[in-house]
């Protein structure tokens, strides 16, 4: 295992206000970024706002604004997103920082010294909507972006180049390991993009204002992508290779782990690369491509108008409910549905019947049998269900380091259910009454065990219930790192509070 870990979100457009398919990636980073912590890794998570480009150029014009002005209200948005669903970033980087625009131009000109950036001229349809030139599979009928759908301009202009067409034996070798996940995704890229032949990345535009202008030839600024990749290293304080962050995050010391939407994984899995080999840096250990939100069978997006605002969802609900969701139902390899009736279906299913219910019976037996306190000191270290505990830890760990968030509930879930078939089988109730209470004190302290295991788990997902889940059962003190949950030593003291935890939602 590395010692650290940094992870990455892409950096979302300053543009508008933010749906739940962004609230998707950002948890996702989020829940792992705890998770690794839990395992005692040093982490860094980076996420932030891309606030150049024609199309923010264009939305600042429209509200009569600067678009510096207009973007500085867009991020206090997204940061009050952020703290409103509890992730918790190390970095916020925006693409306006005066260090990050300093080192992209430097980027630039150390492409251009080593001739991997090239002058020339470009001519195509560019999607603004994406801000990107189209080849002619990612155009439908109609002649419009099948992502956006709107309808690409055709640009020509002088453009510098990256010569991409270069590296096509380094991308063919980087994808024949095991960087980009899922493998539909990676077959895709390969098919589509490398397999017939790669071209050159325009990196330039003149007929842009809104940018970073490069040092060499201040009326070509530098395209959004390459400002905008530019972000996962210049937030480390690249290119000033001594920095004690780059030299910490970058290093191979490191897992570097970059979530990206699918329509945005060429970018991440061709060009990004290529950059980086340009700069003579290491390749991100993997790149996890999602999929979409769907609303109604279609992707949920600002320009088709059909957005859920999470922040109604977490006003309504929680922000542990949402991140709930986003854990257990939305797979990475392929698009999920997100719709109102779905979300309480899980809440209702998962949290308040399942887990909520277990831990309030158990608090319950325990404060009523044992005046919430158990004494009992039986070795329970045999019992199948510490067994199968223990197990759990051990799944959830090879689940989460494979970057399957959702298996990994699934199986908390499963064992949580058990635990609730052990109540119903046990009986402690008849237990009680026929005065069996050592065999009465086991049973809950296996329960309490349990549970204690099964919120530790859920940490990382439920940050604003676990604590008191925890205290529900008397657990005391701080969250144990999973090494420590291992050692399956855990003590409780005395229970004083009653609390429903998970309310069901009618
Ligand atoms: N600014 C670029 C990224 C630059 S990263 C160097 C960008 N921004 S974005 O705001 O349009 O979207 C960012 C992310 O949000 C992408 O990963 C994208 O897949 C994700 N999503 C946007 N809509 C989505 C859904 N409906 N569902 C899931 N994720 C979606 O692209």
């Amino acid at each position: 295992m590395k010692k650290n870990f940094y992870v990455t979100t892409p950096i979302y457009y300053a543009s508008g206000d933010l749906h739940i398919g962004h609230t998707y990636t950002t948890t996702l980073a989020d829940i792992l970024n705890r998770f690794k912590k839990s395992m005692g890794m040093e982490t860094f998570f980076l996420t932030g706002s891309d606030e150049h480009g024609q199309k923010i150029e264009t939305k600042a014009k429209e509200a009569g604004i600067e678009p510096k002005k207009y973007v500085d209200e867009i991020v206090k948005k997204f940061k009050n997103l952020w703290e409103l669903l509890d992730i918790k970033y190390d970095k916020f980087i925006r693409t306006t920082d005066d260090n990050h625009k300093k080192s992209v131009r430097e980027i630039f000109s150390t492409l251009l010294n080593k001739d991997l950036i090239y002058k020339g001229n470009y001519e195509g349809l560019y999607c603004v909507s994406c801000e990107e030139f189209l080849i002619a599979d990612q155009i439908d009928d109609e002649g419009n972006c099948k992502v956006s759908q709107t309808k690409p301009k055709m640009l020509a202009e002088e453009t510098y180049f990256l010569r991409v067409s270069k590296f096509a034996d380094f991308l063919t070798t980087l994808f024949g390991n095991d960087f980009l996940k899922p493998d539909s995704r990676k077959n895709e890229m390969f098919k589509n993009f490398i397999e017939p032949g790669l071209e050159d990345l325009s990196v330039t535009r003149i007929s842009l204002k809104w940018g970073i202008p490069t040092k060499e030839n201040p009326e070509h600024v530098i395209y959004v992508w390459l400002d905008a990749l530019s972000n996962y290293i210049t937030a480390l304080g690249y290119p000033d290779t001594n920095n004690e962050l780059f030299k910490k995050f970058w290093s191979e010391d490191t897992q570097i782990v970059q979530y990206v939407g699918k329509e945005i994984t060429r970018f991440h899995s061709i060009y990004w690369p290529v950059i980086l080999n340009g700069l003579g840096l290491r390749m991100p250990d993997k790149l996890i491509s999602h999929g979409w939100i769907l609303a109604k069978d279609t992707k949920m997006s600002k320009s088709l108008g059909n957005v859920i605002d999470p922040i109604a969802i977490i006003n309504g609900f929680s922000s542990d409910a949402l991140r709930f969701y986003i854990a257990k139902e939305l797979p990475t390899e392929r698009d999920g549905n997100f719709t109102e009736e779905l979300f309480v279906e899980c809440f209702n299913t998962n949290l308040a019947n399942n887990i909520g219910n277990l831990i309030s019976r158990t608090n319950n037996m325990i404060t009523k049998y044992f005046d919430g306190m158990i004494t009992s000191k039986a070795d329970l270290s045999k019992h199948s269900l510490t067994v199968s505990g223990l197990k759990l830890i051990d799944d959830y760990v090879q689940e989460m380091n494979d970057f399957q968030i959702n298996k990994a509930v699934d199986k908390i879930m499963k064992f949580s259910q058990e635990l609730n078939k052990f109540i119903e089988e046990e009986k402690p109730w008849v237990l009680e009454k026929e005065g069996k209470l050592e065999k009465l004190a086991e049973v809950l302290l296996i329960l309490q065990n349990s549970i204690t295991i099964v919120t530790h788990l859920l940490a990382p997902i439920l940050t604003k219930s676990y604590q008191d889940m925890l205290d529900q059962i008397g657990f005391e003190g701080k969250l144990l790192s999973i090494e420590e949950l291992k050692k399956n030593q855990l003590t409780f003291s005395k229970i004083t509070s009653r609390k429903i935890i998970f309310e069901r939602i009618n």
